[in-house]
């Protein structure tokens, strides 16, 4: 299982790149949006901190669009991946881009139908939005569980990722699921370091050390 850093924050990136445990990024339009800066700039320095794949969505809805704008992205860094909506339009973009060689991760993915459909266009990776189903009153998780169960049973390479991470429990349930990817934001990789006796922990090593060196 690997985790990907979701943002579109460099700084968020360069600290949890340092900690050796991020294998690539996701932006989406809202993301970049939020950050207010120059979108293929922004990729491109996301590139030269983070050697994996770095995934940056077209905004194009129709498939002749998507390919040109995905083109455009891919000439960024050999690692760009595009992220490409989960629609029959989208599945036209997807078959061409993979057919020559540029990777492709389809987004906003809600059922392990629209899961399958994505992996037989030949997608390199899909992502089913686990939080927004819960907020819709769904189990988010069986999505990912039901898409890894039905890759595995047909011989399909295409790789999930468990996207719109919410908070650790998220994290947990996604590798148990087989999830070959975790997409988290930087306030949930962070969550994911603590545990409030490591915290104890480390005080009273630091205090019996300290008394130590006191008598
Ligand atoms: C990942 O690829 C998605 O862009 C992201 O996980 C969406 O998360 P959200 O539902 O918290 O916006």
């Amino acid at each position: 299982m690997q985790l990907f850093l979701d943002t579109a924050n460099v700084d968020e990136i360069r600290e949890a790149a340092a900690l050796g445990v991020i294998s690539g990024v996701t932006t989406n339009p809202s993301l970049i949006a939020r950050e207010g800066r120059d979108f293929q700039q922004v990729v491109r320095e996301i590139t030269e901190i983070v050697d994996g794949p770095i995934s940056a969505e077209v905004i194009s809805t129709e498939a002749g669009a998507m390919v040109a704008e995905a083109e455009e992205l891919a000439r960024i860094h050999p690692n760009v991946v595009i992220k490409i909506p989960m629609l029959p339009e989208g599945l036209k973009a997807v078959s061409r881009l993979e057919s020559r060689g540029i990777r492709t991760n389809v987004t906003l993915v809600f059922s392990a139908n629209q899961a399958l459909l994505a992996a037989l266009a030949g997608a390199s990776y899909v992502s089913p939005f686990v939080g927004r189903l819960d907020d819709a009153g769904h189990e988010g998780m069986e999505v990912v569980a039901d898409t890894v169960e039905i890759f595995t049973l047909h011989g399909l390479q295409t790789k999930v990722i468990a996207a719109s991470i919410r908070h650790p429990l998220h994290v947990v349930a996604a590798a148990r699921a087989g999830a070959h990817v975790a997409t988290v934001p930087y306030k949930t990789l962070m969550q994911m370091t603590r545990h409030p006796l490591t915290e104890v922990g480390l005080k009273k090593f630091m205090d019996d050390w300290a008394r130590l060196q006191n008598r």
